[in-house]
């Protein structure tokens, strides 16, 4: 059975074609914002700025920024008014991709089907290229705060939630786990605990920071940590299957990365079919999280079910 009619069970029409289509509309309309904020924060020198729209602009699938504006939208605002932190959550999570290829990480030649920022602009570009990116996003979500709809105060709290979700007690904690397995064979709770704060915080991060913009209350806020939590996981198994199965001309990065650097993935300890199972399980973690919004939250559920059967 595929994975999606396994999802029959719940009252969710989804199909994949249908879903790409539905994400490629948010998609665009996040490209758009993007070129636009990007004018913003670009000036001289050239060169960092011509780097930086290369690390950017190069067909990310843009899920992190997604979950902003749908953040937004289940607070009840207008996914719009949020726009420039959305953008910042894509910056963000590009400049972790640029230093993720480096040959001092996992040496990786190609990105999203093209060689990676450091294969063209060499390496010391590249960290500048992830610093600036960085910084750039926090002037980005600050600026948030000149728009209506936005308070100042809002955007204080967007800034520490988002702050530690991408240092050493999130992204880059899970980064220095990750560095840490290579040849050597962590257990299940510890493979969770890497996977969570490698790419769980910046999904939480970046669903709570559009909700927060928009005021909704802490119970309902806890219940989207609590999803992104599931989903974090479960797009990050599919990422580890994607690594052996995955397709490289449709995924744009190197097959075999994780093998290639000796690291403990879901794959390696459990195989692909019991991967597998283990994703399907977190997306139903994910449907049982968002059961209080009701049907306002059928694109976050198809979200989640999009990840684990993504073939890029
Ligand atoms: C890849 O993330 C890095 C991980 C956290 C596993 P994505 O699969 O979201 O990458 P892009 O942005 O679509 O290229
Ligand atoms: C990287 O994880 C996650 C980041 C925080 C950048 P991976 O190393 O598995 O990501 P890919 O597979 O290179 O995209
Ligand atoms: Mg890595
Ligand atoms: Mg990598
Ligand atoms: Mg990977």
């Amino acid at each position: 059975m595929k994975i999606e009619e396994m999802f029959n069970k719940y009252d969710l029409k989804f199909n994949r074609d249908d879903f790409l289509q539905e994400l490629k509309t948010r998609q665009e309309y996040i490209e758009k914002s993007l070129n636009e904020c990007f004018e913003k924060i670009k000036g001289y020198p050239p060169l960092i700025h011509e780097a930086m729209h290369y690390a950017l602009f190069n067909g990310g699938k843009r899920l992190r920024p997604i979950l902003v504006l749908e953040g937004a939208r289940l607070a009840g605002g207008n996914p719009e008014d949020v726009v420039r932190t959305a953008c910042a959550l894509e910056m963000i999570h590009c400049y972790s991709l640029v230093h993720d290829d480096l040959p001092a990480m996992d040496n990786d030649d190609f990105r999203r089907g093209k060689p990676t920022c450091h294969k063209v602009y060499g390496d010391a570009v590249a960290i500048l290229v992830g610093d600036a990116l960085l910084t750039a996003a926090f002037e980005l979500i600050a600026s948030n705060a000149e728009l209506s709809g936005i308070s100042a105060d809002n955007v204080v709290k967007v800034i520490a939630e988002v702050s530690k979700a991408a240092g050493s007690r999130g992204m880059i904690g899970g980064q220095i786990i990750d560095l840490g397995t290579e040849g050597i064979d962590i257990d299940y709770e510890n493979l969770q605990k890497l996977h969570q704060l490698k790419t769980g915080e910046l999904f939480k991060a970046s669903l709570k920071a559009g909700a927060i913009l928009k005021d909704m209350p802490e119970d309902e806020l806890d219940l989207l940590e609590k999803f992104s939590y599931e989903f974090g996981l479960a797009f990050q198994i599919a990422d580890d299957i994607l690594d052996v199965k995955g397709d490289q001309n449709l995924i744009g990065k190197p097959i075999g990365s994780d093998e290639k650097n000796n690291r403990t993935t879901y794959v390696t300890i459990f195989g692909v079919e019991k991967a597998q199972k283990l994703a399907i399980k977190r997306v139903e973690n994910c449907f049982m999280y968002l059961g209080n919004f009701g049907k306002k939250a059928d694109f976050l559920r198809k979200l989640a079910l999009f990840t684990i059967c993504r073939d890029y």
